[in-house]
């Protein structure tokens, strides 16, 4: 009998849970196969709840006995959970269930990754360890008892007992289960301590596999500095006398804040210099930050309900960015973070995937991880304070800390703190959590005896359930520049409210040259007419470093869309400019190889398709490659002085002038190993002692089809280190001509190392391939059929890996008849495979349309 098929669940239909639980004790009787887990629930009718019906979620459990206040029933049992006939007043659950880690290969709940037991249990995780309100409404004190023959044993909170065999752990501060961990296993720890403003004492760990001690030291920095940042920035302190970390080999995401007990992806944590890159580093610093910040926004203040997830993660995405902001450049991370944003939440709002920053509806909610929610969420947040201005967003950050500590909270209670502290009606703000799809923004300009009108239009384009659009709340930061270079307007934010808008700047001696949406202030898509002119103008004056290298990117897209679409040769107005920031010490080196980085491909498709062409991914490739030809000829000489001057000579160390000088000397010698044909590459190849320089050397070897030694070598020397081989796969892939990459790819897939279990293996190569656009749209098909046999071979083992890999798919309508004939084959196969999760169905389904 084939179950029916998965039903939505919406927001409005929210209700409170019917009883709450005050206390959890779990044991924990671990075996690889047969794990027993015991629960002591106290359960009492929550006085606010609209029904009495008792239910526990669960799935995949097998249910050994069951006991309310002591004696034994016998409840009803579905696949989804469990039923019975309770008192009227509190009382005590108590259940025995049976799992099996070892065959838990979706990596959500209970599983082991080589040899040891970990959990993952946001979002509903926790139902597969054992029968429970797993809704983060429902918050309860945890007390563990861990039973194994494992020499380490964690669970969240404090220590309070262990002996041969066992370990209690005891959390005192009230959680939703998806905030629970465990983990056991062969464990050695890097230790180190930090004491709170307040004097609390905190032993800090990371948790790794003997043999990974060495990889630690960075991450554990990352941690004191993130605590000390929160308390200083937010005033936030750590609330127990201990924190955990975990690395994980076998991970579906990059982390998980669970209460005193994060436990990470171990790409996301374990780093060295000879292993991991500088963008690495930044990330771990990032993630680290993020997980840690997770414990006021989104632990000590949850989400009522998982509609609400942008509360905890758009908010804390936000701090993490701060937190880069502060210890490195502000404008790089700024730049970075826009680049990832079109790269990732414009594609998805602009495709079958758009949905609310806050979504009504979902099958699976692990499908709701993403861009929108995340990026998106952390956009709404930068918006917010720059409407209400730093102090105000300070004391409402103040206020929502006091007023929510200990709740499950909603985007309304969010909103009404910045009510409260403002006195402003900010109901048309949160149009930006309900309407899916990103605005354009239209301007056009008027000078007129001394006075500057600048006249904008918004539209937000058509989404799934959303036809109509209500204007928004959009702040756009201008200034204004003289023709001399002289900034005449300092930055001033503009608050459109209409659909229509006109704002006016007076008193200007001539017509002046806007920078408009400086430092990215609205997530919107700015549409002006410019000229090559204005933009060279722009990135040779722009006081806005934000607006500065935008300014270069729409000359670099300008040309290359003339390239494509009307056969010109490459730009000199872009070469001219482009060599003159190159060359300009005043400029901090990685903003200068920010600056030198071009449109990617599927920035390019887009920009086609929305001048009503249908982009050919080939053409794409083409076009760029001629344009970096032809700028590794005209900018040689500029490239040989950066390249030598730039070297670093000290120790390797991860900090930003490193990173910034490394950045700049490899985008020089990603120029020059275009004319030497990688001899350079490979004299820094051979010198390296280091991953990024090792790395970057490769990269252009392979580049200039000269990589095969690198390629063997590198091999050689890392094969023992998962983490750096997933690299190898990767760079292989996106570094191979479009012609060859999917075979590449496919070939890699039969690799001894290749495997379906380990998620990250699986992203670095069907993930690389998909990175790789004009390899994986090639016309023979054969990317697609590669990525959809192997989603097909991963769904059974692992749907939430299978679905998000999915979203590569998502644009197949821009493309050509034939092209988006060949996807509709490969998502259709997919959907009519035999017991397809419901993360994958849900997903194609919505791709498809
Ligand atoms: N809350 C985690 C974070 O810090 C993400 C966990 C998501 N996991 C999942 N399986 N959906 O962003
Ligand atoms: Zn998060």
């Amino acid at each position: 009998m084939k179950d029916a098929a998965p039903q939505p669940v919406y927001l409005e239909d929210y209700t409170p849970p019917a009883y709450l639980v005050d206390a959890v004790h779990l044991t924990f009787r671990l075996a690889p196969n047969t794990t027993r887990v015991l629960s002591r629930i106290e359960f009492r009718p929550n006085p606010d709840a609209t029904s009495r019906d008792f239910f526990l979620h669960g799935e995949a459990l097998t249910l050994i006995s069951a006991r309310i206040n002591g004696a034994e029933i016998i409840p009803e049992v579905t696949p989804q959970g469990l039923s019975a006939i309770v008192p009227d007043a509190p009382f005590t659950f108590e259940a025995e269930v049976e799992i099996n880690p070892e065959g838990n290969t979706a990596l959500e709940g209970l599983y082991m990754s080589n040899g040891m037991y970990c959990t993952q249990c946001e979002a509903e995780g926790f139902r597969k360890i054992t029968y429970y309100p797993d809704r983060p409404d429902v918050m309860s004190i945890f007390t563990v008892r861990i039973e194994g023959d494992t020499p380490v044993m964690l669970s969240n909170g404090n220590p309070t007992g262990s002996g041969a065999g066992w370990a209690e752990w005891h959390d005192p501060w009230p959680k939703p289960a998806y905030l629970f961990a465990l983990v056991a296993g062969d464990l050695v720890a890097h230790p180190d301590s930090f004491s709170t403003r307040s004097g609390r004492h905190v032993d800090l760990n990371i948790w790794v596999r003997p043999g990974d001690e060495d990889k630690c030291a960075f991450g554990m920095e990352a941690l004191k500095k993130s605590m000390a940042w929160d308390e200083e920035v937010y005033g936030r302190e750590y609330d127990l006398d201990l924190f955990n970390i975990v690395a994980v080999d076998d991970f579906n995401m990059g982390a998980m804040e669970n209460k005193g007990l994060n436990i990470f992806n171990s790409s996301c944590v374990l780093s060295t210099a000879e292993t991991a890159t500088d963008a690495n580093f930044e990330r771990i610093e990032a993630i680290v930050a993020h997980e840690y910040f997770h414990n006021w926004t989104g632990n000590r203040i949850t989400c009522r309900d998982w509609f609400q997830l942008c509360l905890k993660e758009g908010l804390t995405v936000y701090r993490d960015s701060q937190f880069t902001a502060d210890l490195r450049s502000a404008p790089v991370k700024r730049i970075s973070d826009v680049i990832a944003l079109r790269a990732r939440q414009f594609r998805e709002d602009n495709g079958p995937l758009a949905h609310p920053v806050r979504p009504e509806s979902f099958i699976e909610i692990n499908n709701f991880y993403t861009a929108t929610v995340y990026e998106k969420g952390a956009e709404l947040i930068g918006m917010l304070k720059r409407l209400v201005g730093d102090a105000a967003y300070k004391e409402a950050l103040d206020l929502y800390f006091t007023r929510h500590d200990g709740q499950a909270c909603t985007i309304e209670d969010w909103l009404q703190v910045f009510e409260d502290v403002t006195g402003r009606d900010l109901s048309q703000f949160k149009r930006w959590y309900s309407d899916a799809g990103t605005p354009r923004l239209h301007v056009s300009e008027e000078f007129n005896n001394g006075r500057y009108t600048l006249h904008f239009e918004q539209k937000t384009p058509p989404t799934l359930g959303q036809e109509d659009k209500q204007p928004r709340l959009i702040p756009i930061a201008v200034g204004l520049l003289s023709p001399n270079g002289d900034e005449v307007q300092p930055t001033q934010v503009l608050e459109m409210t209409e659909a229509r808008q006109s704002f006016s700047f007076d008193g200007l001696a001539t017509r002046p040259i806007p920078s408009i949406l400086r430092d990215f202030s609205a997530p919107v898509i700015l549409e002006r007419e410019s000229s090559n002119a204005e933009r060279a103008f722009l990135l040779a004056h722009d006081t806005d470093p934000f607006n500065k290298w935008e300014a270069g990117r729409a000359l670099a897209r300008a040309g290359l869309l003339a390239m494509m679409t009307e056969g010109a040769a490459p730009d000199a107005a872009y070469l001219d400019a482009i060599a003159r920031v190159a060359r300009d010490d005043t400029l901090d080196p990685a903003f200068r190889a920010l600056a030198l980085g071009l449109p990617s491909e599927d920035d390019l498709a887009q920009a086609l398709f929305d001048a009503g062409h249908i982009p050919d991914p080939q053409a794409i490739w083409d076009a760029l490659e001629t344009l970096r030809d032809t700028r590794a000829e005209a900018l040689e000489s500029i490239a040989q002085d950066l390249y030598s001057r730039y070297q670093v000579t000290a120790p390797y160390r991860p900090d930003p002038d490193q990173t910034g000088a490394r950045a700049l000397a490899n985008a020089a010698l990603a120029m020059l190993s275009r004319r030497d044909g990688g001899t350079r590459a490979q004299a820094q190849y051979d010198a390296a002692d280091n991953m990024t320089q090792q790395l970057a050397a490769w990269s252009c070897l392979l580049q200039a089809g000269a990589g095969a030694a690198a390629t063997e070598a590198f091999y050689t020397q890392w094969k023992h280190d998962r983490l750096v081989i997933d690299k190898w796969f990767t760079l292989q892939i996106v570094q191979t001509a479009p012609d060859r990459a999917a075979e590449v790819a496919e070939t890699l897939t039969r690799h001894p190392d290749f495997t379906l279990r380990n998620p990250n293996r699986f992203r670095a190569t069907l993930g690389a391939l998909t990175m790789s656009p004009a390899g994986f749209h090639h016309a023979s098909g054969r990317g697609y059929r590669l990525l959809a046999d192997m989603l097909i071979r991963l769904d059974p083992l692992n749907p939430q890996t299978t679905a998000r890999m999915c979203s590569a798919f998502e644009t197949w309508r821009r493309y050509d008849p034939v092209r988006q004939g060949m996807i509709a084959a490969e998502l259709d196969r997919i959907l009519a495979t035999p017991n397809l999760s419901r993360d994958t169905t849900e997903m194609v389904g919505r791709i498809r349309g």
